[in-house]
């Protein structure tokens, strides 16, 4: 959602907000804006991208070692620049960032107005400041103790930073249910949404826990302290594992380009030192934590959203087909809401790339509350689904910054086929032989991708054939099915053409009506089990005179006859067919989008990770 990032010390903030914000700008860019203390208080704010708000302040006074800066993916209130943040209170004395909702915010603004209060925006933010603000006047508190009080009374999720123009030797900062680092300089600190605008400053971080508030001083002292029991609280000081190459484009012309040629590598990274395939072992630190729990589940609940929920669905047919687990993957926008029947015999396993997806974690307490055991599988260290599960595995992907995830799901699904692998193993569904020729297997897969990105020429040159289409049909069957949607998904995101993921038998049930000459339909064929019927759907097609542009194992002569465009691809065992097949949509979707003029790795209305519900 929104990206926030904050500075107190000795240097210029400005150049340090600024550069912070291009970094967050995957997080929101309905808006952005900085607030700058030099005596007087400076605020900029501009509709657009952070180069809006770098071309307008470009004649105004930045200088200030104390700063805040913020990019808006927009909840209340449309995007402009009245709504951008930050938001000042009405006296102008302070300044506050936010990302997150406030639920109570009409309550309180409605209770506010009748003390005289008068708004600007038609955002939730400003009212908290007022709210600080009506506190600080009434009270006469010091703005930490203005900043806590006011915080007992919103109900909603938040990770805020607010400056108090009579106090300029101070920042404040609090978070509940989005996520805030501190990261701790020599004489200096800085806040942010994730730590990427920190990690050239220092390495030294606090992840702040729900319901804390910090407060840092210039003089390089901070403090920790509970929201709602106001104690002090001992920081968790960390060290960063984050590199800044990790965090540029490395020559290619977007992240998300960089992410797809990243994935031999990052698989790679998933398997390394958990996965042996010459002395037949998996080790999943979570995994064998939980073991016995685990391994007797009467069933695993998946619980994500958007592509992580595609990875969940390649894991149901994973964990049923190898480990004979029951499995039900779930939207986690519904099952928080729907009732639930969850057990402790139950497993619920969230599936996350930024660990903050607002959905997921609301599904993730349910489940807990209702005494299942909760696992993660999370990109992002220390995420709150990370902090939140029982036990869990990171998939060790690295920082996905395009908005359209790729690598995360080859991340997601090398690690639930490890666990799918191990599980069945275990539980003697597996023999030892068929064990030892998968995990052969699996460690041939970050080369065989490597092979898989050759197709890219050719995938542009299909690309530009059918860029101009308004629909477009993804069909797959067994592994492949939840790739259909994901490639769907792919190109809807990103290139805006709208785009349907089916099963292939499901064509016939529906989807069928929409074929004609400029339906361009992607069939994934690299399956072995069921390929007769995929032959007999791309016939079915055909004969309604689709475009068919098929994912096939290399070598396949009959589809070849049948398709107008084939993408060939290694040959591996079935349940990985989706780590290979995935990554021509992936490409095709980037390339479309690219010829049609998209911002690929911003595109509109979306933000990289969802922190609202
Ligand atoms: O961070 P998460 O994996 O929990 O995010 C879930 C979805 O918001 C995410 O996968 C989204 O669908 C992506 N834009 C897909 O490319």
């Amino acid at each position: 959602m929104c990206g926030i990032v904050a500075y107190i010390g000795k240097r210029q903030a400005y150049p340090i907000l600024i550069k912070g914000l291009q970094r967050l700008e995957y997080r929101g860019y309905d808006s952005a804006g900085v607030a700058l203390l030099n005596g007087a208080m400076h605020v900029y704010k501009k509709k657009g991208k952070v180069q809006e708000l770098i071309n307008f302040a470009k004649t105004q006074d930045c200088e200030g070692t104390l700063g805040m800066g913020h990019t808006r993916w927009a909840t209340h209130g449309k995007p402009d620049d009245i709504n951008a943040h930050p938001h000042t209170s009405g006296d102008g004395r302070l300044t506050l960032i936010h990302n997150g909702i406030i639920e109570n915010y009409a309550t309180l603004k409605t209770a506010l107005m009748r003390l005289g209060h008068t708004f600007t925006s038609q955002t939730d933010t400003e009212v908290l400041v007022h709210l600080i603000e009506e506190l600080q006047r009434r009270e006469h508190l010091p703005i930490e103790e203005a900043v806590r009080v006011a915080l007992t009374k919103v109900v909603g999720a938040y990770a805020i930073v607010v400056m108090d123009k009579t106090e300029p030797n101070k920042l404040v900062a609090a978070r509940k249910a989005s996520p805030l680092v501190l990261g701790i300089g020599q004489d200096e600190f800085f806040f942010a949404s994730d730590a990427s605008p920190i990690v050239e400053y220092t390495k030294k971080v606090v992840y702040l826990e729900d319901e804390q508030i910090a407060v840092a001083h210039r003089n390089g002292a901070y403090e920790l302290r509970n929201i709602f029991k106001n104690q002090i609280e001992e920081p968790f000081v960390q060290q960063l594992n984050l590199t800044i190459e990790a965090l540029e484009k490395g020559g290619y012309d977007s992240f998300m380009l960089k992410e797809i040629h990243e994935q031999p590598k990052t698989i790679g990274d998933c398997m390394r030192g958990r996965l042996n395939a010459e002395e037949g072992w998996i080790k999943l630190g979570g995994l064998e934590e939980y073991e016995q729990r685990i391994g007797n589940a009467q069933r695993f609940i998946i619980a994500a959203c958007g592509t992580s929920w595609h990875a969940g669905l390649v894991a149901e047919y994973l964990f049923e087909e190898l480990a004979r687990i029951p499995v039900e993957v779930e939207y986690a926008s519904e099952l928080r809401y729907r009732n639930p029947i969850i057990t402790d015999k139950d497993v619920v396993i969230a599936i996350s790339q930024s660990g903050e997806t607002a959905d997921t974690l609301a599904a993730l307490e349910l489940a807990k509350s209702q005494g299942a055991l909760i696992y993660g599988i999370v990109n992002v260290v220390g995420s709150s689904i990370a902090r939140l599960t029982h036990a869990g595995s990171y998939i060790h992907a690295g920082p996905e910054i395009g908005v359209a995830s790729t690598k995360a799901f080859t991340g997601q699904v090398t690690l639930l086929t490890m666990m799918a692998l191990s599980l069945g193993y275990k539980r003697g569904k597996i023999s030892k032989t068929q064990y030892h020729k998968l995990l052969t297997e699996m460690e041939n897969l970050p080369s065989k991708m490597e092979q898989v990105l050759k197709v890219n020429e050719q995938v542009k040159y299909i690309a530009s054939e059918i860029k101009d289409a308004p629909n477009a049909l993804y069909l797959g069957r067994g592994y492949n099915f939840p790739v259909a949607l994901e490639g769907a998904l792919k190109l809807k995101e990103i290139s805006y053409i709208h785009a349907e993921g089916y099963p292939a038998a499901e064509m016939k049930h529906g989807p069928i009506a929409l074929i004609d000459e400029n339906m361009p339909v992607v069939v994934i064929c690299n399956n072995k089990s069921a390929y007769e019927k995929i032959v007999s759907n791309i016939q079915e097609v055909k004969a309604r005179k689709g475009i068919v542009i098929a994912v096939v194992t290399e070598g396949d002569t009959i589809i070849k006859e049948l398709a107008d465009y084939i993408i060939e691809i290694p040959d591996t065992e079935e349940p990985f067919a989706p780590l290979l097949s995935v990554i021509p949509l992936q490409l095709l979707s980037y390339h479309i989008a690219v010829m049609r003029n998209c911002n690929v790795d911003q595109p509109r209305n979306l933000a990289k990770s969802v922190t609202v519900e």
